[in-house]
């Protein structure tokens, strides 16, 4: 018998049995359906009224040539997809296929819905325990954003990458969030598949495939047949209109400059990093297309806009991996929420191992607020780094973002923090919606 509510580690490890079986090859790696099998995430179960009991049936018992009904009984399914499975497996794999269309329900109502309690992170390390996710899930946020090196993936073998990922989806905690909110993710250099790396990362593509079947893009998605993962999507009604921008920073970015070797260590003690500013003006942060999209994004009508970029932005010099870097990239985004009137913007970053609020007032059309998150679940053995941006004192420990909108103040008030995995306030800021917008 299959469980009456499946629980998150059988539905793991039905994702494990799902995508190391057969079942991929006619209903893709994440259950959205191809040519030769029905969409298993949608609001229409073909077969039966969508419990568990009858997911279970139409996977035990499987359809024969003619059976089907989506087309037109054109394709067959053999009984466990011709696979040989034990009660266990069979339990777990249809936890799993139920527990896709739910996934996918909570998705669709949420763009409709007002957004309030965001929550956000990065750099979650695959072979340690992350107990931060119970403290995130207390918070009920309906949104969490992955800023990336959400596996410290560091290989550039697709199939070792893939395995990273199957330890994250393992992990309880993520996989109750991943249940119970919506998530949006981009990538960083360790999930992308190379330390520091760019448009010089040779598998990217087929990087950018592993990504979005992790996170479950569908098939027919732009986003898999553009370069880059990057993205954005808005919620809720105007006046309370929340838009989430996903850079990728990664796929179209050129080559940085270094320090010696030498200087490179002396740097090291002072929480340094290897970079110098790279000021050729072909150096790219993001590509062409890119560039252009964003343009796009920030003229459509939205009232809190969200810029999710995997390295910090305003946060300057740690000759770390940041946009400082590329100044002139840096100094393009800058122009662009000028020139395109974009107000109420915010940037959320990750990539250092410490936390970091930093706020960018003189060359900007309205202060930009950059919100940095350190690791989720590995505490920084390097120092903290200068950074002249930074208000207020930055932190060490493990950490997560989160922020709650009050939409029902007439100036709406943003409450940003960075939180411990004990749920204490590292960071914190305030804001007022009237102050993310020129004088
Ligand atoms: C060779 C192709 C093929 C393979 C492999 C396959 N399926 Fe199917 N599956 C189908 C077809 C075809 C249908 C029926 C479509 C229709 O009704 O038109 C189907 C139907 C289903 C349904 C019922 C969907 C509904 O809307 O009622 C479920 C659940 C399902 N498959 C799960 C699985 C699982 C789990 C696996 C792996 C063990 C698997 N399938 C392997 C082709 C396949």
């Amino acid at each position: 018998m299959a469980p009456a509510a499946p629980d998150p580690a059988a539905v793991e490890r039905g994702a494990v049995i799902y995508r190391g079986g057969t079942c991929p090859v006619c209903h893709h790696w994440e259950g959205q359906g191809n040519r030769r099998g029905p969409d298993l995430t949608d609001e229409e179960w073909l077969h039966g009224d969508g419990s568990l009991a009858a997911v279970r049936t139409a996977i035990e018992t499987g359809f024969r040539h003619g059976a089907g009904r989506r087309f037109g009984g054109k394709y067959e399914m053999w009984p466990l997809g011709g696979m040989e499975l034990d009660e266990s497996d069979v339990d777990a794999l249809t936890a799993y296929v139920w527990s896709l269309h739910r996934r996918r329900r909570a998705a669709d109502t949420l763009t409709r819905e007002v957004v309030s309690r965001i929550a956000f992170g990065s750099g979650a390390d695959q072979d340690r325990a992350q107990p931060i996710w119970d403290t995130v899930l207390a918070l009920r946020p309906q949104l969490m954003l992955m800023l990336g090196n959400n596996v410290l993936g560091g290989t550039e073998d697709m199939r070792e990458l893939r395995l990273q990922y199957d330890k994250l989806a393992v992990k309880p905690g993520f996989a109750e969030l991943r249940r119970q909110s919506r998530f949006m993710a981009t990538w960083n250099d360790l999930d992308f598949g190379r330390e520091d790396g760019g448009a010089d990362f040779d598998r990217r593509a087929e990087s950018q495939q592993v990504f979005l079947d992790f996170w479950s893009e569908p098939s027919g998605s732009p986003r898999r047949q553009q370069q880059g993962v990057y993205t954005s999507q808005r919620f809720g009604p105007p006046g309370r209109r929340l838009q989430v921008i996903l850079l990728d920073t990664r796929y179209g970015r050129g080559p940085l400059w270094r320090v010696s070797p030498d200087e490179a260590r002396r740097r090291e003690t002072q929480g340094m990093g290897p970079y110098l500013p790279n000021d050729h003006e072909r150096a790219r942060m993001l590509s062409e297309e890119q560039w252009r999209w964003l343009g796009q994004q920030l003229r459509q009508a939205a009232d809190v806009r969200l810029i999710v970029t995997s390295i910090p932005f305003v946060m300057e010099f740690t000759g770390w991996e940041s946009w400082a870097n590329m100044p002139n990239e840096r100094q393009r985004l800058i122009d662009l929420i000028r020139d395109s009137g974009a107000t109420g913007v915010l940037l959320l970053s990750g990539h250092t191992p410490w936390a970091d609020v930093s706020r960018l007032d003189a060359e900007a059309p309205y202060p930009l607020w950059d919100f940095t998150t350190g690791p989720l679940n590995r505490r920084a053995t390097a120092g903290i780094g200068p950074n002249r941006h930074r208000i207020g004192a930055a932190a060490r420990e493990p950490s997560f973002g989160y922020m709650e909108i009050d939409w029902t103040a007439a100036d709406p008030e943003l409450r940003i923090e960075v939180r411990s995995v004990a749920n204490r306030r590292l960071l914190r800021q305030t804001l007022r919606l009237s102050e993310l917008q020129p004088k």
